[in-house]
């Protein structure tokens, strides 16, 4: 039996992963998909009641379970927070100490909300890219760090960014891995015209990829240049590898492209043990989302569709996932949608309406892929 652990987390989380469960449930009585589920605090509220991001106990149940299901850390209350605990500490560290150097985070346009992107339908009517962010390196995790006081009215703050080799080449195999799976076109982004670190991110890329996937096509881009690519034309890519912060950026500029943030879903996987199993964190790209928490309104189709991502790579079950993907399009089609994608004559739902909706929609389809 599987086993997931839910940490909802702050703002909409709770929200949002509480309609997962519902997913998760239907799945169990209809399709076979046995798993216990056990949940704990992470962000703010875990500082709240342990005064730490994330505890110990929560972290060792993380370490036990086949996949993390993660809602969303933070809000202003905790802005004051010390670094090492406040909300997004819980994050860091859950990415860090499971190993999860491989952030899966793809950007698809739903054809039923091409009219949602603030750019021109055209250009991203059938998008469809694959961001592979580096997760657990660079200057999220680089030593030195911090702020120093220099004593004459004057501070200095550092923050490292550093790669390593094997670093590279692992989120290299990665994004070879899933280029080979689709359009075989790989593209690289880093800043090696001022960083040395970028330089080797170039090169050690380009050895990986020329050894181990020579049928791909590997293009570099400098990452401002790559920003700006994206918004003139997207579609030109399709995997696009790049270290943490400028995925960080990169996958919040691919996300709105697709019309909105509520829509993506991400992957965090780390390396396979000798039975082929990776540790494994699922979370919606976006936030927390203070300003809309406890309405009932927020989106919960980016949650859903990462315990899809669930499905596929730490359950094995292709074709459950491919039906709850299915299911929301189908959800899409029909003109249900959250405020945040809403538009003209479309019906309007919350939280659990659109869940509900889902649901229906497995019902509907789910005949279809057995
Ligand atoms: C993300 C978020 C996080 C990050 C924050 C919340 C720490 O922006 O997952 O993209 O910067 O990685
Ligand atoms: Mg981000």
């Amino acid at each position: 039996m599987g086993k997931i652990l839910m940490l909802p987390g702050d703002g909409i989380g709770t929200e949002v992963m509480a309609e997962v469960r519902r997913i998760i449930d239907w799945y169990g009585t209809q399709r076979g998909f046995d798993v216990t589920i056990d949940e704990d605090l992470v962000g703010g509220c875990a500082y709240d009641e342990h005064g730490q991001a994330i505890s110990d106990a929560a972290m060792e149940k993380a370490h036990q379970s086949d996949a993390v299901m993660l809602g969303a850390v933070g809000g202003p209350q905790w802005d004051g927070v010390a670094y090492d605990v406040r909300p997004e500490a819980g994050l860091l560290r859950l990415r860090g100490e499971l190993g999860l150097f491989a952030n899966l985070r793809p950007a698809i346009c739903f054809a039923a909300l091409a009219d949602a992107s603030s750019l021109k339908r055209d250009i991203i009517e059938g998008l469809d890219i694959l961001i592979v962010r580096e997760l657990t390196g660079g200057v999220y995790f680089g030593e030195p760090r911090g702020i120093e006081d220099l004593g004459d009215g004057q501070r200095r703050g550092v923050n490292t960014q550093v790669y390593e080799t094997y670093e590279i080449e692992r989120i290299a195999r990665v994004a070879g891995d899933l280029a080979m799976k689709r359009d075989k076109r790989l593209a690289s982004a880093e800043k090696r015209n001022v960083m040395e670190s970028g330089l080797l991110w170039n090169e050690e890329v380009t050895r990986v990829i020329g050894n181990e996937f020579p049928e791909l096509e590997l293009e570099h881009v400098l990452a401002d240049n790559c920003a700006m690519q994206l918004v003139r034309n997207p579609k030109q890519y399709d995997v696009l590898v790049t270290d943490n912060l400028f995925g960080d950026l990169l996958s919040d500029v691919a996300a709105m492209l697709t019309g909105s943030l509520g829509m993506l879903p991400s992957a965090a996987l780390g390396a396979a043990d000798s039975e082929g199993r990776s540790k494994a964190m699922y979370e919606p790209v976006h936030g927390s989302a203070p300003d809309i928490a406890g309405q009932g309104i927020a989106n919960p189709i980016a949650t859903i569709m990462s315990f899809a991502m669930a499905l596929r790579y730490s359950f094995n079950r292709g074709q459950d996932a491919d039906l709850l993907e299915a299911a929301v399009t189908h959800v899409l089609d029909k003109g249900i949608r959250c405020g945040d994608i809403m538009q003209p004559g479309m019906e309007k739902v919350g939280t659990v309406g659109m869940s509900d909706a889902i649901l229906a929609s497995l019902n509907e389809l789910q005949e279809q892929y057995s």
